[in-house]
């Protein structure tokens, strides 16, 4: 029997698709126990023929037990763990359909605070935000651009934080300056009154690694808050404690309006993403929509094999994992800066669990390595064959985001074979014909 806490819990913290949000609140949920076939069993012990199995899905009939606790308990937990009021959840099936659900949420939002017209979006470049219709657009990377037609017209950007090569120079806050100035001027330049919202990665990954200086989240966060903008935190990568704590914008003390989350939610087991909502925007959708319908919605929304996974994986990074991850990230951030001396080593940055080198043939002039060449591809193949998996970005960046269970030893061996691996790239023909250029 589903008990009545657990109602509650969903009551509170659980979105779901397609529904009254305040209608749902006033009723609560509908549970069903089990089904076997065709007959699905409620809590009350009453028999139903399903006539739509499930949403018209569930083609082959019935026959587990049912695990319908699982999506509730881990919304309940997952608001119980966020930061500051991000205490509804809608779950997807992945970080592109998250960060595609909150372009539909905060339209809605702003329709239903009856200011329509603020829907222009900005993000930052080199930024990701998934390869959804809409999405890809807020995405700051050109291969996700050319030939889809997008960003559109209502998709803006501002320059990356990124200080290695940033022309304002790296000292930190020579970089939220410019951050800032630039976030001002492009508010300025649509008009706050028709600026819905601005999306982050508190560290931007798919673009390189690049991680902003202390601090810079909590700029940013200030600039929309005064501009009255949503400000939108993607914790697809840096979320589970990928750089430490569970969630990244902890460490800036900033609570996001919205948070998508996805990967490390269920560590990649089964697919699942989800959408944290503060109580300002989960309030003004429901009140919004009163007792019609969020047109927002998925089959598989808060899948229960997904939750039950997500729910295992919370108990992980509580019982250690977490831990473990911070310790190894330190030894990790320890070892690689300690190749920053290396002949082709030019930048060491990172945070946690989720760092990069940037490789050059002239640290003094940053010298990329030729391109030519192919030397991403050729080290990340080279990597392989030393028996250790990297991502080689373009330009010679090689990426690292290692599980959070690592040893000592598994981090000591990443920076080892590491190591071989720039040592026998400085053996190159090209590379050293480009170093000595
Ligand atoms: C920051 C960020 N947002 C969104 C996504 C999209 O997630 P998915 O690949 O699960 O659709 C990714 C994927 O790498 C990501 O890094």
């Amino acid at each position: 029997m589903l008990s009545n806490s657990l109602i509650e819990l969903d009551r509170a913290h659980l979105i779901h698709p397609v529904s009254s949000y305040r209608s749902h609140e006033a009723t609560g949920v509908r549970v069903l126990k089990s089904g076997k076939g065709a007959t699905l069993t409620d809590v009350s012990g009453r028999q139903l023929l399903d006539g739509f199995a499930g949403l018209w899905c569930v083609n082959a009939g019935y026959g587990q037990d049912s695990i319908v606790e699982a999506a509730i308990r881990l919304a309940a937990r997952l608001a119980e763990l966020a930061p500051g009021d991000l205490n509804h959840v809608y779950f997807t099936l992945g970080g592109s359909d998250a960060v595609d659900s909150t372009i539909r949420f905060i339209r809605y939002y702003y329709h239903a605070k009856g200011r329509p017209q603020k829907d222009q979006f900005i993000s930052v470049e080199s930024g990701y935000h998934g390869s959804s219709t809409a999405g890809s657009g807020l995405t700051a990377l050109p291969a996700f651009h050319t030939g889809f037609g997008v960003p559109y017209n209502w998709q803006h950007k501002i320059p990356s934080h990124y200080a290695y090569r940033n022309p304002v120079g790296a000292h930190p806050q020579a970089i939220i300056a410019a951050s800032v100035a630039a976030l001002r001027a492009k508010i300025a330049e649509l008009g706050a009154e028709r600026v819905a919202a601005f999306y982050v990665e508190p560290i931007q990954g798919s673009g390189g690694v690049l991680v902003p200086p202390p601090s810079w989240l909590k700029a940013m966060h200030a600039v929309c808050k005064e501009h009255d903008i949503l400000f939108v935190a993607d914790e697809v990568i840096t979320g589970f404690g990928r750089v430490g704590p569970l969630f990244a914008c902890e460490e800036d003390d900033v609570v996001p309006d919205l948070m998508t989350t996805a990967k490390g939610l269920t560590s990649g087991y089964v697919p699942m993403g989800a959408v944290l909502m503060s109580e300002g925007v989960y309030n003004t959708i429901a009140d919004g929509a009163g007792k019609a319908a969020v047109g927002h919605g998925y089959t598989y929304s808060a899948h229960p094999v997904s939750a039950a996974v997500g729910l295992a994986c919370l108990d992980l990074y509580e019982n250690g994992l977490l831990e473990n991850g911070r310790r190894a990230g330190h030894r990790l951030m320890q070892g690689l800066r300690a190749l920053a001396d290396h002949p082709l080593v030019g930048d060491v940055r990172g945070r946690g669990m989720l760092a990069a080198i940037e490789l050059v043939t002239d640290k003094e002039l940053k010298t990329p390595l030729p391109a030519e060449a192919d030397a991403a591809r050729r080290i990340f193949d080279r990597a392989w064959d030393n028996g250790l998996v990297i991502r080689a970005f373009a330009q010679g960046v090689l990426g690292y985001a290692p599980p959070l269970c690592c040893t000592d030893d598994d981090i000591d061996g990443i920076i080892e074979r590491t190591k071989t691996t720039l040592d026998q790239t400085l053996e190159d023909k090209d590379v050293r014909a480009a170093m000595k250029g």
